[in-house]
Parts: C-alpha cells; sequence; structure tokens
C-alpha cells in the first residue's frame, strides 16, 4: 500500500521556518527524536505526539557521539526511505533528518553533561552515552523549537537525564515519557531485536519475566538485595551474560534503594545484560 510521501527537511534554517509558521498560526508542536530503525514502540510515541499537539516531527539522526569505539555505530540499521513511510502512515506532519556534518560542524567542541541521575547503571556501564544523547537532544530542541517532545521508558534512564536537562537549562519544552511497546510475548521493542538470532529471540523473554516478577516481589515487600540476585540467577539461567546489572531504583533520581525493603518509595527496576553479542536493557515500575 503506498503512503503519502512525508515533507522531509536537512537543515536548520528549514526546519525552523516550518515549526515558526505552524506555531504563527496557532499550532502547537510536538518531537520526537530518533535513530531511525523504526518500530511499533517509535510509532507509539509519534502517536503520543499527535494526541498532545496540533503537528508532530520526527528526527531521525544515528548521533556518533553517543557510540563508543567498539559499539556498533557504523552496524547500527538505516534505511531513511521505509522510515519516512511509516512514520507517514500514523500521520507524522514533518522528518527532520540531519546529515553529521549539519549538526557537527567541522570546529563542533561543546558537550553537555548532566550529573547525578546520568551516573549509575547505563552512565557506568556506557561512560561516553549520556554525554552523547543530552548533547544531540539539546541540539534538537534548540533547533526545533518543539512545546513537547516525546521519548520512550524503554531507556528509563535516558528519558530521567533528559527531564533533568531540561530543567536545569530551562529549555521551554515539556518532556513526555511513553510506555513501552513489546510484543505479545512481552519483550520490549528495540532496533536492537534485529541483532538476535531466533534462538536468542526465544529466550529474550525471560528479560521481563524476571523484571515483571521482581517488581511484583519488592512490591510485596521483599528485600531488594534478594530480589535482585533471584533476577540475576534467572536471567543467567535463560542464557543471559554478561549481566551489566539487575537493579531497584528511586523511579524520580535513580538513587540507590534497598538492601531491604522499599517501604512507601516509589521505585523502578532497570536491568541490562548481553544475549549473545546483543545488550538489551529494559525496566518495569514497582508497584
Ligand atoms: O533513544 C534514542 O533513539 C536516542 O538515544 C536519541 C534520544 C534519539 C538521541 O540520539
Amino acid at each position: 500500500m503506498s503512503q503519502p510521501s512525508l515533507a522531509t527537511v536537512r537543515g536548520v534554517a528549514e526546519l525552523r521556518a516550518q515549526v515558526r509558521a505552524w506555531k504563527a498560526a496557532g499550532q502547537s508542536v510536538a518531537l520526537i527524536p530518533t535513530m531511525g530503525a523504526l518500530h511499533e514502540g517509535h510509532l507509539s510515541l509519534i502517536r503520543l505526539g499527535r494526541q498532545r499537539a496540533d503537528r508532530t516531527v520526527a528526527s531521525i539522526f544515528v548521533n556518533p557521539k553517543q557510540f563508543a569505539p567498539h559499539e556498533d555505530f557504523d552496524a547500527y540499521p538505516r534505511g531513511e526511505a521505509h522510515d519516512a513511510e511509516l512514520l507517514a502512515s500514523v500521520g507524522c506532519d514533518l522528518l527532520y533528518a540531519p546529515t553529521g556534518a549539519a549538526m557537527y560542524a567541522p570546529g563542533f567542541a561543546t558537550a553537555i553533561q548532566v550529573g547525578g541521575v546520568s551516573e549509575p547503571l547505563e552512565g557506568a556501564a556506557r561512560p561516553q552515552f549520556f554525554g552523547g544523547v543530552a548533547t544531540v537532544v539539546a541540539k534538537l530542541l534548540i533547533q526545533a523549537e518543539p512545546d513537547v517532545a516525546v521519548f520512550g521508558e524503554k531507556d528509563y534512564q535516558q528519558l530521567r537525564v533528559i527531564q533533568r536537562l531540561a530543567r536545569d537549562l530551562d529549555l521551554p519544552v515539556e518532556i513526555l515519557g511513553a510506555p513501552t511497546a513489546r510484543d505479545a510475548d512481552g519483550v520490549a521493542l528495540s532496533s536492537r531485536n534485529a541483532y538476535l538470532t531466533p534462538a536468542e529471540r526465544a529466550a529474550a523473554v525471560a528479560l521481563p519475566r524476571a523484571l515483571a516478577e521482581a517488581a511484583r516481589a519488592v512490591a510485596a515487600g521483599g528485600r531488594v538485595d534478594s530480589v535482585e540476585a533471584a533476577a540475576v540467577t534467572a536471567l543467567a539461567a535463560a542464557g543471559f551474560g554478561p549481566i551489566d546489572y539487575v537493579e531497584v531504583r528511586e523511579a524520580g533520581d535513580l538513587s540507590r534503594l534497598g538492601p531491604g525493603p522499599i517501604g512507601a518509595a516509589s521505585a523502578r527496576i532497570l536491568a541490562a545484560a548481553k544475549l549473545g553479542k546483543t545488550r538489551l536493557i529494559d525496566n518495569m515500575a514497582v508497584g
């Protein structure tokens, strides 16, 4: 089925001209930043953007600054034409797809570091990651001047880092989190699931199962240390390894909870582990 083609801009001037024209006509604008390789999870972010604003802009930019040299920047799946069709199919209004040179012009020398919430978990496992994310997201928000920007709770720590960034820099944008989209068996949708072999994809279901069981046990008053250890054991038994972390954290600033029961604290359980060559992350609310 052919979809209407999606207007695409590659430069900041064109992007701002369109966003400012919409705003001058009294319309609000949502930005949904992505790295492409779009799936139903991304499309759910666009749908939320459409509920919350009159116009939606999706960006596609595989951001080199958030990949370490040994990570999958070169192999990261790319397919702008197909992504544009998917975006058009859910009513996205504009695609912003800047080139690397446009985003990071020669001499680019600025880096944004968000302290605190970006330091544990992914920040400890991938030390370059949140600096790269914060720098590119700050640029995208400044470039697009949206009223609302939508990020998936699948990358829960990233969502919290970006909310901190927007607050700290007084960026005039509301940062919205969208619930994680999952396959029927509970596995969180991710562009990196494409790397899994069929056997690994079948084993991946152990991750949401371990997190759901851990979240239930913590909410029922279980000790954080024993619940985390049980989740690690379940993941290892399913073939995950190495396991970077399975941790129960305060839901807002991601500070450590436990080792005993969490009492009335609002909590999130987060995990990252490798399955074969693919590193998977997932998280769930406790209670
Ligand atoms: O979540 C992602 O796809 C990326 O980290 C983001 C937010 C688009 C920044 O490059």
